[in-house]
């Protein structure tokens, strides 16, 4: 097998908090893939950095009165410890405030001038005159202008639900200084990413880069209509690099955030004697981002557009993961779920959350769910009970004498399980881990039975069972290295634990094919403890109390953390461009009642509804919500429709309006339901 070479990144961690369990789906889905990838012996090289520009940095050293340098250093320095005590291992981990970054930044942003991408727009902004800074939405508060209620942010109403511009509330108060803020209009810089469309399109669509339900998003959401110009400057002060051609204006934290990757890469080349265009613009090696995906956009559109127009490789595969949520719910500081890091450190051990999080993770976008009671679960059943458990409960009886010198029958326990070990690859390497673990607790399933059969307790009691016993433990414990080796990506711990108490380091997977015979054993240590359910209600007692903290000293912005609101679905799909009150108006959107609801015979997405508008007045609409909705749930609720909308003919029949929803599609599809009062009929506006 040929070596490949593999350079492979995750999103960089924000430099402004600390890494949560959130976040560790991530680091640990990907370091487990470059483990996989070292140990298969493939020259791959694991790339990260922290991301330490924007507005919220500067905002934050502000605050505590010291420099944004000050700040981001030691955020770095908490996340690095992070990381390495959850056995994350980094070939480099760097920083996107690095002079690399400053000079790769200006060498690719030169590439995007010098292809005609580069337009200036004048865009209106809240500016905060006694702090000097224009304000981000979320530093606005003020009333509502649709339903008057007090103290709402600055881009949509936690009352009435209805979004509007900062601009556009009533009695407008910055969060930062508590004045009122004025209306001013700056220059900014976009990148008029529509000259990229075709390219995009071909790019996302074809050969696997994407998953398919993600290439489906894109062509669903983005690629069908023109593409936004994308916003890349803005104007002082804000904390990162000056745009070397537009004195006064600053790259957008989204600009030189990706381009860290590379600056990170330069980094490791320089300390390493590499080149890294041999990295970053050599077909002989593959490249692989692995981000969550409320970032999807910033990846598949404007980073590959970014990195064409520049002239480096474009990457091999975006591998995009799901969030965490915590029995069932989006992590949350008041029921004290939203776990940090160091929390979890000072409660549980790594290598649980490792296991655990593989045994949840696949090659698919969905959510993953941390069910404290599976993780018990999981952790004693599978762990411990199938896995630890075959060391411990034959290693201590062959300290004296070692391994048999030859391989003894086991009746094909050994060979079933090296041959296992091609599809086990194939899971790692497709990032299904989940099946990588299913496949790996089989193999324990078979192994455990032998042990108990066998009986070495019972075996060493009596002299004359001696070599009967030697044999009976050479097997346990081969089978049970067998284990280890196709955990190791995974539990990096027990791979070593298990090389030292073997005499014989794990540092390859074909180790897995050959047995060890002959060779001394060492005293057996204590590998891996049962989870206790009391360690977990101190870790989710003691977020709590952290959670609480946090917010009383006035931290982040309190309504974020009582309605715990990620912005996900926001930096998926950014708000469009500016449109005037009477192009608004051109959609006339009515209060309608389903009147009835039915299966479209051969239709996979599609139900039929018809909508009453009151006084006999219907529609026929045919609404892709069937993933989300049975008919029977439909009948008698109020809707909101575009009731002007240019009929079309479906395959089906006509369909004369729509209904209106959010969500990302499929099953995740939410109508709209006007508050009680409202008429069939009535305008929305
Ligand atoms: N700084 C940007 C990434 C820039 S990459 C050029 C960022 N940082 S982040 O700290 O907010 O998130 C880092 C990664 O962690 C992202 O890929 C994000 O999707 C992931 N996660 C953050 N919270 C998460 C969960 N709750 N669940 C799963 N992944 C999550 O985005
Ligand atoms: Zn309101």
């Amino acid at each position: 097998m040929t070596k490949r070479r593999i350079l492979v990144t995750s999103a960089l961690p924000y430099a402004n908090g600390p890494i949560h369990i959130g976040h560790l789906v991530e680091y640990l889905q990907t370091d487990i893939w470059v483990r996989f990838q070292k140990l298969r012996g493939n020259d791959c090289r694991y790339m990260c950095a922290d991301d330490t520009h924007g507005t919220a940095i500067m905002i934050r050293a502000r605050q505590e009165n010291r420099s944004e340098e000050e700040l981001i250093a030691e955020m770095q320095a908490s996340h690095e410890r992070d990381f390495a005590d959850f056995e994350i291992e980094f070939d480099n981990f760097g920083s996107t405030h690095s002079d690399e970054n400053r000079e790769l930044c200006a060498e690719i942003w030169q590439s995007i001038r010098d292809a005609g991408l580069v337009k200036e727009k004048d865009v209106e902004q809240l500016f905060d005159t006694e702090a000097g800074t224009f304000l981000a939405d979320r530093f606005v508060r003020g009333t509502c202008p649709k339903c008057g209620a007090t103290d709402q942010p600055g881009d949509n109403c936690s009352s009435c639900g209805s979004t509007y511009s900062p601009a556009e509330l009533v009695d407008p108060k910055s969060t930062l200084s508590g004045t009122t803020p004025e209306i001013r209009s700056a220059k900014h810089l976009f990148i008029e990413l529509e000259q990229l469309h075709e390219f995009l399109n071909d790019w996302t669509q074809s050969d696997d880069r994407l998953q398919p339900e993600i290439a489906n998003y894109l062509k669903g959401h983005f690629l069908g209509d023109p593409l936004r110009d994308w916003d890349i400057s803005r104007p002082a002060p804000y904390f990162g690099f000056e745009i070397p051609d537009s004195p006064g204006n600053y790259w957008y934290v989204w600009f030189d955030a990706p381009i860290g990757y590379i600056a990170s890469t330069k980094q490791w080349c320089d300390k390493q004697g590499e080149k890294l265009d041999d990295w970053w613009k050599s077909d002989d090696c593959e490249i692989h981002h692995f981000i969550g995906k409320d970032i999807t956009y910033f990846h598949t559109l404007f980073w590959p557009g970014m990195l064409k127009t520049a002239g480096y490789r474009l990457p091999t595969k975006v591998h995009i993961h799901g969030f965490l949520t915590v029995d069932g719910e989006k992590m949350s500081k008041s029921k004290g779920t939203f776990v940090n890091a160091r929390t979890y450190l000072d409660h549980l051990n790594p290598s649980y959350l490792r296991y655990f999080y593989a045994s949840k993770l696949s090659a698919k976008v969905d959510d993953i769910d941390l069910s404290l009671d599976e993780f018990i679960a999981k952790v004693n059943t599978d762990l411990v009970g199938k896995v630890v458990n075959l060391a411990s409960r034959s290693a201590k009886f062959v300290a004296k004498v070692g391994l048999s010198a030859e391989y003894p029958d086991d009746g094909g326990l050994f060979e079933h399980a090296a041959a296992v070990g091609d599809q086990i690859a194939e899971a790692y390497e497709a990032c299904d881990y989940s099946r990588a673990m299913r496949l790996i607790m089989g193999l324990a399933d078979r192994a455990n039975p032998f042990v108990e059969e066998n009986k070495p307790w019972e075996l060493r009691k009596d002299a004359a069972q001696a070599q009967q016993l030697q044999d009976v433990c050479t097997i346990a414990l081969n089978l049970f290295r067998q284990l280890a080796i196709y955990l190791s990506p995974v539990l990096p711990r027990l791979a070593e634990q298990t090389g030292e108490l073997l005499g014989d380091p794990i540092t390859n997977w074909d180790q897995a094919k050959t047995p060890l015979v002959g060779t001394p054993v060492n005293k057996f240590k204590h590998m891996l403890k049962r989870v206790e359910e009391k360690d977990l209600k101190t870790m989710i007692e003691e977020s709590k109390e952290t959670g609480e903290a946090a917010s009383a000293a006035g931290e982040t912005a309190t309504f974020e953390d009582k309605w715990n609101d990620g912005g996900e679905a926001l930096a998926a799909e950014p708000r469009a461009e500016e449109c005037s009150y009477d192009d608004f108006m051109k959609v006339d959107l009515r209060v309608a009642r389903i009147v009835s609801a039915e299966q479209v015979e051969g239709a996979r997405k599609l139900l039929k509804l018809r909508l009453s508008l009151g006084g006999g007045e219907t529609m026929q609409v045919f609404a892709g919500i069937k993933a989300a909705y049975e008919p029977e749930q439909l009948v008698g609720r109020l809707v909101v429709c575009v009731a002007n909308l240019a009929p079309r003919k479906m395959k089906f029949g006509l369909s004369e309006g729509m209904v209106v929803a959010s969500g990302p599609g499929g099953s995740e599809v939410f109508l709209l339901s006007p508050d009680d009062g409202a008429v069939p009929g009535q305008r929305v506006h």
